[in-house]
């Protein structure tokens, strides 16, 4: 899937920075922010932004035994988000000059083909801010249980009085928030720019923005993965158009998910049960733009 993507998408500027993820993946079968954003979208900024940590007790997640770490082969703890970034060696910082937030790590080689794209863009006249990156799963269950709890308002609702149900609870939610031990961020190889809504990216900066990512994006290997829904991407997110992926590692973490990931590691968190009920390994990990696979 590298291969494809490179060979169609990618400039040589990006195939120059393939080598590490391409020897990888032959070796084995594998709360500040932009403000202005925030302002026009209080839903989204409540959304995403939760920053405390969680006083709950470890999750089930962390007693299990981390899995090898083999060429090719992405260890479990990476897929869910259970590291700590500021001592694991696969995290980098993003520049001071580029935060926009309080989420600071990314994958180390996302950090470098995001710094080169932001340079790019800074040298055309656009500013790339990082409004979030690498979040943990302790983060995912902060944000998701916020929703889940009615804490966090959602569409000026709290879900727990308005949808009962918790297979129809999660799948509100699920419209912009991933459940945690399935977010794209919890790999550090994602990262939301400029703003956290898509009414920003039709403003005039906005869009200029937008513009220039869905051209050049794919020049330093980035990718709109939840593009609108529709034939060519059927289930999932809705639409965001400001969450970027670096392509190179996140399609080799992407294949590896699940062959390690199954439900029985979905737990520990409220609303846990719904998600096998939904399938959100197939419908939403899965259920991405296609040309960033
Ligand atoms: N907003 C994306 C879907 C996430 O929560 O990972
Ligand atoms: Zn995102």
């Amino acid at each position: 899937m590298i291969l494809r993507w490179t060979t169609t998408r990618l400039s040589a500027a990006l195939a120059a920075a393939l080598p590490a993820a391409l020897a990888l993946a032959a070796c084995g079968d594998n709360a500040s922010t932009s403000q202005v954003n925030f302002a026009i979208n209080g839903d989204r900024f409540e959304a995403e932004t939760p920053e405390a940590k969680p006083a709950e007790p470890t999750p089930e997640h962390s007693a299990a035994p981390e899995e090898p770490t083999g060429p090719g082969h992405v260890a479990l703890n990476l897929l869910i988000g259970d590291v700590d970034p500021a001592t694991d060696p696969n995290f980098a910082r993003i520049p001071d000059k580029y935060i926009g937030g309080t989420r600071v790590w990314g994958h180390k080689d996302a950090v470098e083909a995001f710094v080169r794209m932001a340079e790019g863009a800074a040298a055309n006249g656009y500013k790339l801010t990082v409004v979030s990156a690498f979040r943990s799963f302790d983060d995912q269950k902060q944000i998701w249980e916020d929703k889940w709890t009615g804490k966090t308002l959602v569409e000026k609702s709290k879900l727990s009085n308005t949808i009962p149900d918790p297979d129809a609870r999660a799948k509100k939610i699920l419209e912009y928030s991933s459940m945690p031990g399935t977010s794209r961020h919890h790999w550090g190889t994602d990262f939301d720019l400029n703003g956290l809504s898509n009414a920003y990216f039709s403003t005039r900066d906005g869009k200029r923005v937008y513009d220039w990512l869905t051209e050049h994006a794919a020049e330093y290997g980035f990718c709109q993965v939840y593009t609108a829904k529709g034939e060519e991407r059927p289930t999932g997110y809705e639409e965001e158009k400001w969450h970027w992926s670096y392509v190179p590692v996140a399609s080799w973490y992407l294949k590896q998910y699940p062959v390690d990931v199954g439900y029985e590691r979905l737990t520990g968190f409220e609303g846990s049960d719904a998600a096998k009920d939904i399938d959100v390994i197939k419908n939403y990990v899965q259920g991405i733009n296609p040309a960033c696979k």
